[in-house]
């Protein structure tokens, strides 16, 4: 998984213009990858591949359910945004810190699935700001990006801090 400051993470995507047998292999590789990691999603950008397409399953954290809601998006896009909310996030591409970043509170997305069937999904808290943080990697666009510039330097001193201690 890539971390920050690659400048893989920052580049926008190009969308996902063939679903076959080498894309779903490589998104149960990715869910694989994002398990170990233990995170709740992961982006193609974050494994440098610069397609839209993200896995997701919000219940990875728990071992009873873990696998049963696994979320694939092809070229996701946002269709309504509502409200707002701020959340603390993390990410695996920032590991060791934690940052609060507004965001809308429901969104509704737009997708294709791994047959390439199109679907909609609405997502209200946890998953409307988890489908914002991953959509938001399509777009080379990291929570930090989203936080004020105070915040934003806060926490990459912390992060360094936290690299530092790992070297
Ligand atoms: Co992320």
């Amino acid at each position: 998984i890539l971390t920050f400051p690659d400048e893989r993470l920052g580049a926008v995507a190009s969308p996902v213009e063939v679903i076959d047998d080498e894309l779903r292999e490589t998104v149960r590789e990715m869910f694989d990858l994002m398990y170990e990691s233990k995170g709740i999603g992961l982006a193609a950008p974050q494994v440098g591949i610069s397609k839209r397409f993200v896995v997701m399953d919000l219940e990875a954290g728990d071992e009873e359910h873990q696998g049963e809601n696994q979320l694939v998006l092809i070229n996701p896009t946002i269709v309504r945004k509502e409200g707002s909310i701020v959340w603390e996030e993390g990410c695996l591409s920032l590991p060791g810190v934690l940052g609060k970043v507004k965001r809308a509170e429901t969104v509704l997305i737009s997708a294709l699935d791994l047959e390439g069937r199109e679907f909609e999904l609405a997502g209200h808290e946890l998953t409307a700001v988890a489908l914002q943080h991953e959509i938001d990697h399509l777009d080379g666009v990291l929570y930090i990006d989203r936080m004020n510039p105070l915040q934003k330097k806060f926490l990459l001193k912390e992060y360094r801090k936290v690299e530092e201690e790992e070297d």
